[in-house]
């Protein structure tokens, strides 16, 4: 198996429901590599996602030249489309939510595997734990090349770094400016060398993408805003995921990742 390739952006596929499979062919077809999604019908339909993937081979694609993300979410999380049934114990909804995963994505193993979200809004629960388990078990299988976790804070991060016999290799979290772009997860994640994924970059933050400093920046390099905040996220050591319904904005985001932001950019719009 050649080793995992991380994308520079990953395409988001949650709320576009009968859409889904058109936008993530048009993603594709745009350029996007890396492709996130959830067996969560309420939120993703990863089954049209699927659809989308059946058309690699006429694009001139393989499986290998994409990274493909999905979550496993709780009963909590979920309406009554379920991937598992809800009365089996953690490890077999587990196995049971991957199984279909897999079976919905035509594939046979993911690039990385995440917890949507632990149980509480704080601490570890001992379902975390067996799921946690669960997961480690895929991604010594083989199938998961990676696992991680969503939806975590700091404390949670840290305590399942510390305590897992398999540490989290990806984390996926919501980013506010306001709390200096999740900076304690973020840094925490830059510390140990965990794939720090940030989404709601842009409508989380409206007021940042409306500062003029920001304008200004996004002037001077012949950009747009969002492609301004989208190439700072990445420079302040966060994997953007955009979840674009318009196919010019999906070209503007491929694009902003190798736009020239200068040192004191970052450090105006950190400032902001
Ligand atoms: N783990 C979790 O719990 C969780 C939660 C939320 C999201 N996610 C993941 O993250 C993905 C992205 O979610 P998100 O909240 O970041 O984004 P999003 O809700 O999909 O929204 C992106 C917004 O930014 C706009 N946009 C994007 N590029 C733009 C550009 N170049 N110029 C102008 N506007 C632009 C889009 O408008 P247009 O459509 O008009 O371009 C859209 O309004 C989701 O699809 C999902 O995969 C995960």
């Amino acid at each position: 198996m050649t080793p995992l390739k991380l994308p520079q952006i990953i395409y988001g596929t949650a709320w576009k429901e009968a859409a889904t499979a058109k936008l993530v062919s048009e993603a594709l077809t745009a350029g996007f590599l890396a492709i996130d999604t959830a067996y969560q019908k309420k939120h993703y339909r990863e089954d049209f996602v699927g659809e989308a993937l059946l058309g690699l081979e006429s694009r001139g694609m393989k499986r290998e030249d994409l990274f493909l993300q999905s979550k496993y979410t709780y009963r909590e999380g979920q309406d009554h489309r379920l991937p598992y049934d809800p009365k089996s114990d953690f490890k077999t909804q587990v196995c049971a939510s991957f199984a279909n995963t897999l079976k919905n994505l035509h594939t046979d193993y993911l690039d990385s595997y995440l917890l949507h979200g632990p149980r509480y809004a704080e601490g570890l629960a001992d379902s975390d734990w067996e799921v946690w388990a669960a997961m480690e078990e895929l991604h010594r299988s083989g199938q998961a090349r990676s696992i991680g976790v969503s939806n975590v804070n700091i404390g949670q991060l840290t305590e399942l770094h510390e305590k897992s016999s398999l540490k989290p290799q990806m984390v996926q979290n919501r980013c506010y400016a306001v709390r200096g772009w999740d900076r304690q997860v973020r840094e925490y994640c830059i510390r140990h060398k965990i794939v720090y994924q940030g989404f709601s970059l842009l409508t989380a933050n409206p007021q940042v993408v409306a500062d003029p400093r920001v304008g200004a920046i996004a002037r001077r390099l012949k950009m747009t805003p969002q492609q301004s905040i989208l190439r700072f996220a990445t420079r302040i050591g966060i994997l953007p995921l955009t979840g674009t319904t318009n196919p010019t904005h999906m070209k503007e985001d491929l694009d902003a990742m190798h736009l020239d932001l200068t040192a004191d950019d970052i450090a105006a719009i950190l400032a902001i």
